[in-house]
């Protein structure tokens, strides 16, 4: 065990250099990063969308600064409004985030109403962060049918909240521009669905697995195997990528998790942490070997960019770290992992066991480090030649990117397990 600037070290293997720059980078940072809402979002290269030639975006943008700072006001009649309204669209949402105190994602929602309201003539703009939203909207299953409901409702609450400040024509435009927004989601949804259902071992909508098989990974993790009830597979997906489970229970709402094991085998794994009061978690951890629950193929953006890669993660967050390490070994040249300590470390030894540097830091024997200190103690010989994927909870995904940027890391990718737009950075 050493130490350096600080930093405990705990397993510190040799540092393997980064192949030389053969691979050009044809991004930097600042460009992956312009023009989206959120600069916590690397912008991905889809298609972009755009709105031009919309009549009511004149509309739009003009009333957006007097209805953005009722934004709060909106949202929390819009949810009570809705979900009395419509239980099936009230199925969907987890409950847990309702009463989240202090209210992050509405008050971040205010933010980008006036970003989408001030870019209007010009989604493109918006193009990574509609890519995110489609992403969790199809392992939730969301269906066009849905977005008339939530349009239906969020007009009603805008009307309620504004009164007389909606005008016939102010309320169009509104209204209009939602519509939009939905019909953009909505093509984007149906592309990915059938993406996903046109891979190997695809499938559309909710599928039965059975739990084939329960592992402790860590104190508070548990990873679980699950094989198609109709026996089908291989299942192919992109690494980084999460499925979503449907829990067959009263009550439950959808959940997302990180799938960890490679793409290509006749199961899907995933390792949920334990979280105190937690619905699904509590429920994951009491499963047995052959209890079912319904499925939605993996979906989601965080994935590998085919340069070598440096892996950062806090707890729960070695989850895709696990993934990467499993279906691109020879991308990955340095994984730092921090936990509270060595029994709470998730996927330890499949860490060690790889042939990347590691550097683990645990906090009960080391303190809470400085994001600073590990970079220049640990990343800095990866900073020129590597990408960075970082997981694990807010602070640490805020800390970590600013430093690397700080230190001149060139590209930075972050998976959240959260809302992933209200993620400061
Ligand atoms: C893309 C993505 C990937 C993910 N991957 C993983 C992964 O690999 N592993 C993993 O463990 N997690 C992962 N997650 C997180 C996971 O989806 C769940 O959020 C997590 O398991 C908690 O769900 P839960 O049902 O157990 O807790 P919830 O029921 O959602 O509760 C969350 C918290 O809110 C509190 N709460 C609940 N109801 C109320 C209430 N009425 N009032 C006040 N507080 C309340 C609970 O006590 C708890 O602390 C991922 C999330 C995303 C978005
Ligand atoms: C002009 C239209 C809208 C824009 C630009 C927009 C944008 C955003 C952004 C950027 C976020 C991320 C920040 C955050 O997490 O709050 C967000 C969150 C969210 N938005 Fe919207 N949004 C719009 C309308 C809607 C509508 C119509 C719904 C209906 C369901 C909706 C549901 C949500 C939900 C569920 C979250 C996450 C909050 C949570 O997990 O509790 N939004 N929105
Ligand atoms: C124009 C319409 C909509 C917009 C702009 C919108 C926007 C968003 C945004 C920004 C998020 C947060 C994504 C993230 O930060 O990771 C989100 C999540 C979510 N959306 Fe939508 N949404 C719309 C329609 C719908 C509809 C029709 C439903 C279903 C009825 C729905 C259900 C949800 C749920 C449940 C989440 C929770 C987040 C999660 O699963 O992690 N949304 N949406």
């Amino acid at each position: 065990m050493t130490s350096m600037r600080g930093v405990r070290l705990v397993s510190h293997r040799a540092m393997s250099s980064c192949p030389s720059a053969a691979i050009g980078y044809s991004t930097s940072l600042a460009d992956t990063m312009s023009g989206c809402p959120s600069t916590a979002i690397v912008k991905s290269t889809s298609p972009a969308v755009t709105m031009s030639g919309c009549p009511f975006a004149a509309i739009v943008k003009a009333t957006a600064p007097a209805v953005a700072p009722k934004v709060r006001e909106i949202v929390d009649d819009f949810y009570p409004r809705m979900f009395s309204n419509s239980p099936e669209a009230k199925a969907f949402f987890n409950p847990a985030n309702q009463f989240k105190e202090p209210p992050l994602q509405r008050m971040a929602l205010a933010n980008a109403v006036v970003a989408y309201a001030t870019s209007i003539d010009d989604l493109s703009k918006l193009t990574g962060a509609l890519e995110i939203i489609a992403h969790k909207h199809c392992g939730l299953g969301v269906k066009p049918r849905h977005y008339s409901i939530v349009h239906q409702n969020l007009m009603e609450s805008i009307g309620h909240v504004m009164g007389d400040a909606v005008t016939p024509e102010v309320g169009e435009g509104w209204s209009e521009a939602v519509l939009a927004l939905a019909k953009n989601l909505c093509e984007l949804e149906a592309k990915l669905y059938a993406e996903s259902a046109g891979r190997r071992g695809g499938w559309k909508g909710v599928k039965d697995f059975r739990v084939a098989g329960t592992r402790r990974v860590a104190t508070d993790c548990v990873e679980l195997t699950f094989k198609p009830v109709d026996g089908a597979g291989p299942i192919d997906f992109t690494p980084g990528q999460f499925l979503t489970l449907h829990l067959h229970k009263r009550g439950s709402t959808p959940r997302h998790y990180t799938v960890t094991n490679a793409p290509g085998k006749d199961y899907l794994q995933c390792c949920p942490k334990l979280v105190e009061g937690g619905f699904v978690s509590s429920a994951l951890h009491g499963m047995k070997e052959g209890d079912v629950v319904g499925v939605s193929a993996p979906f989601g953006t965080f994935k590998l960019s085919g340069r070598p890669a440096v892996l950062c993660s806090a707890g729960v967050g070695a989850t895709p770290m696990k993934c990467f390490l499993d279906s691109a070994p020879e991308q990955v040249k340095f994984v730092l992992h921090i936990d509270r300590d060595e029994a709470a470390h998730p996927f330890r030894k499949e860490m060690e066991a790889s042939s990347a540097g590691t550097h683990f830091h645990y906090t009960d024997a080391g303190g809470r480090p400085e994001a600073a200190a590990l970079v220049e103690g640990a990343l800095k010989p990866y900073l020129a030649e590597c990408d960075f994927f970082l997981c694990g909870p807010p602070p640490f995904l805020a800390d970590m990117s600013a430093a690397l940027k700080a230190a001149g890391a060139r590209s930075i990718h972050l998976d959240v397990f959260g809302p992933a737009l209200a993620q400061p950075n």
